[in-house]
């Protein structure tokens, strides 16, 4: 990988980690040493060059993910593999054809299908590094949904792994208030309506109060 590259790309996070409170930069630095062989910097940089959205769309899911650990009281190696999992959670999107990424109208049922492949293909990349499994799991159910509707195991409830479970209200809350290609956002108040209209249906209860804290 080219020097230039990874000193963007890790400039890039450190203005992002200082631009929150330092909240991400303070428990995500601590794992850049601990954590992995060597930061998973080469995958987020392919997955910046294929879809910057995406990049950023995990920067924000890191942030409320750790925000939600935080009120949950989750110690700190958990924290970190929440914190690098919600960064890594769409990292399968690399194994996605570019045109069904960035598809302006809806997908059809094939290409929806092929999406949904993400979940394993993410699971399946961090693989090949030395990632706890508490990182991989985010990544491999992090569209399940805590009433059993989700894909693409169905898993219901406590059968998801909690990491998983916070993943799903961040990602789902980001999803809510960014503008992507086919569709607008939301307001603030119209999402955070909407995780609490779906608590305890699609979103871990305990998780939406939690991310609710994490706001004020
Ligand atoms: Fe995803």
């Amino acid at each position: 990988m080219r020097e230039e590259s990874v000193a963007r790309i890790l400039g890039e996070l450190r203005e992002n980690f200082e631009s929150h409170g330092g909240m991400m930069k303070e428990t995500m630095g601590r794992s850049m040493k601990g954590m992995f062989a060597a930061p998973p910097l080469p995958m987020l940089e392919e997955l910046k060059e294929k879809n910057v959205e995406t990049l950023e769309h995990s920067l924000r899911v890191s942030r409320f993910a750790i925000g939600i650990g935080r009120e949950m009281g989750l110690n700190e190696t958990t924290m970190t593999q929440l914190g690098w999992g919600g960064l890594l959670h769409d990292v399968g999107k690399l194994s996605v054809a570019q045109q069904i990424l960035t598809k302006a109208e809806r997908l059809d049922a094939e290409e929806f299908g092929e999406m949904k492949r993400h979940t394993i293909m993410g699971y399946e990349l961090l693989n090949s590094g030395e990632y706890p499994n508490e990182i991989r799991e985010i990544a491999l159910f992090h569209h399940e949904r805590f009433d059993g509707n989700g894909y693409l195991y169905q898993l219901k409830g406590a059968e998801i792994p909690l990491l998983a479970r916070i993943c799903a209200v961040a990602d789902a809350y980001d999803a809510m208030t960014s503008a992507r290609c086919y569709k607008e956002e939301r307001t603030e108040q119209d999402a955070l309506a909407e995780l609490k209209r779906c608590s305890g249906g699609q979103f871990d209860p305990e998780v939406v109060s939690a991310f609710l804290k994490s706001l004020q």
